[in-house]
């Protein structure tokens, strides 16, 4: 389809905003105003195409609109904050399907090789993208059926599905039409179920990222099918961010991308036995004697982890922080890049308990001023202040980026066991002669801290 002049000038600003809601999105003091330009962005894409397509009458544009805001604004309302990696997995999922459909319903418009390229792209792209989501969107509902129903393949079954999909591919290529299109597609959903159910849940994060990027990509390949500027734009827009994150998130936590999707983490063997780690060496507490040490600190760190996610605790660590401050102490949040299960887990739910964002500090800026630390409050966190990811270099998680509790004054942690994080290890910090556990609910155990900081 050619596009009018008038078309490109507003397809150009379309882009100019989703650039710039990108940018805002960057920050969470901007990230509101981001969101804004980027839906303000879609809403002049989705007119604008339409409006040109001459194919459809503004009434049904009006009743695409009304639904999708509908839906939009009611999943915003009741879809829960810790809810949000599956709603993002289905928005990927969707638009993969999105890709698979229209390319194919486009297939006979045009039979230049670089357009069967692309819609061929778009269709596989966007069926693994379906199909991968669905299963990703499974397993962080926690529903064991997956792992009944869909035994993970094995390695040679999915090169075969991998080689066949692409021999599909080769023949849409050579002007296969119909069939070998929907035979690639076949192939791809398969695929995505193949390669996703094998990983790991607490992997799916990084997985969901990624298949954020494939969303994008198969967007852009059906941009050029339809001959769409704006749509090339964006996806590629999304491929490029989904795959930065993916990047930022294995940074963070020193695996590789290929140990992500085809190895599993590494095994405890490599760390010390939980019993030669913690055996006599581990002192509880209970939340007097925290709240007289948390009486004398000037200066307070709170550590969040997925725990306080699972806890709840994001509201009553907030008033915490404030009854410390009232009385003279300067309390700061240490927020480490992957804490929790998803990007930004910690920094969601201390917006929504409307903790001061100037609180916030990224790992390398308190881990700078540790020393200088009276107290360090770790609530649910474990992997993300495990010492052993820089003393111990066969670790499973040696090399992972940490936060130096260990290297405050005093810690104290709430959690509810010495049970391991994520990466099923022991931790010698709570074995540190520095270190006190203060056993409990994450909640629980800050309310009744809480009540006894009232009291001292
Ligand atoms: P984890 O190391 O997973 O530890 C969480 C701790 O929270 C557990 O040890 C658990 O101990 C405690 N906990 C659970 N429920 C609790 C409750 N109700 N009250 C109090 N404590 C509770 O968490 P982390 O330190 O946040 O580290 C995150 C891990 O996830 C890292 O290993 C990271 O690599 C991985 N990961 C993160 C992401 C992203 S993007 N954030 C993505 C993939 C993987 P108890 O059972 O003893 O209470």
């Amino acid at each position: 389809m050619t596009e009018t002049p008038l078309q490109i000038l507003l397809y150009l600003a379309a882009s100019v905003l989703f650039v710039l809601g990108l940018k805002d999105l960057a920050h969470p003091r901007t990230a509101p105003r981001g969101n804004l330009l980027g839906a303000v962005g879609m809403l002049l894409a989705v007119v604008v195409t339409l409006g040109f397509a001459d194919i459809v009458e503004w009434r049904w544009i009006a009743t695409g609109l009304v639904v999708g805001t509908v839906a939009g604004a009611v999943s915003a309302r009741w879809v829960a904050m810790t809810a949000m990696p599956e709603m993002v997995a289905a928005l990927n999922g969707l638009g993969g399907a999105a890709s698979l459909l229209v390319a194919g319903a486009f297939l006979r418009s045009d039979d230049a090789l670089s357009t069967l390229v692309a819609t061929g792209a778009s269709g596989v792209i966007g069926a693994v993208t379906f199909t991968g989501s669905a299963v990703a969107f499974v397993k962080l509902r926690e529903a064991k059926w997956i792992d009944r129903v869909v035994a993970p393949a094995h390695p040679i079954a999915t090169i075969l599905v991998a080689l066949g999909t692409l021999a599909a591919c080769v023949w849409l290529a050579r002007g296969g039409g119909d069939a070998a299109y929907w035979t690639a597609s076949a192939g791809a959903l398969l695929l995505g179920v193949m390669l996703t159910t094998p990983i790991g849940g607490a992997d799916m994060p990084v997985v969901i990222s990624l298949l954020n990027s494939y969303s994008g990509l198969a967007a852009a390949a059906t941009g050029f099918v339809l001959g769409n500027t704006l749509l090339v734009v964006a996806g590629s827009l999304v491929g490029a961010s989904g795959i930065i994150l993916t990047r930022i998130m294995c940074v963070a936590m020193n695996r590789s991308l290929a140990n992500v999707l085809f190895g599993r983490i590494a095994p405890a063997g490599a760390s010390a036995s939980a019993d030669s780690v913690y055996a006599g060496k581990v002192k509880s507490s209970s939340p007097e004697e925290v709240a007289m040490l948390l009486d004398g600190a000037r200066r307070v760190l709170i550590v969040p982890g997925y725990g306080l996610a699972v806890a709840q605790a994001q509201h009553v660590v907030r008033d915490l922080a404030a009854a410390l401050e009232a009385r003279g102490a300067t309390v700061e949040f240490g927020i480490h890049p992957v804490a929790g299960r998803m990007p930004g887990h910690m920094n969601v739910l201390l917006a929504e308990a409307d903790v001061d964002y100037s609180k916030l500090k990224e790992m390398d800026e308190v881990n700078a001023a540790m020393g200088e630390v009276d107290v360090a409050l770790v609530v649910g966190a474990n992997d993300v202040v495990n010492p052993e990811a820089r003393t111990n270099p066969q670790s499973p998680i040696a090399g992972m980026p940490v936060i130096d509790v260990d290297k405050a004054r005093t810690v104290v942690v709430v959690k509810r066991s010495l049970s391991p994080g994520f990466a099923g290890i022991p931790n010698p910090l709570f074995a540190a002669d520095n270190c006190l556990m203060l056993f409990g609910d994450g909640k629980k155990a800050l309310v009744e801290l809480a009540a006894a900081l009232k009291a001292a």
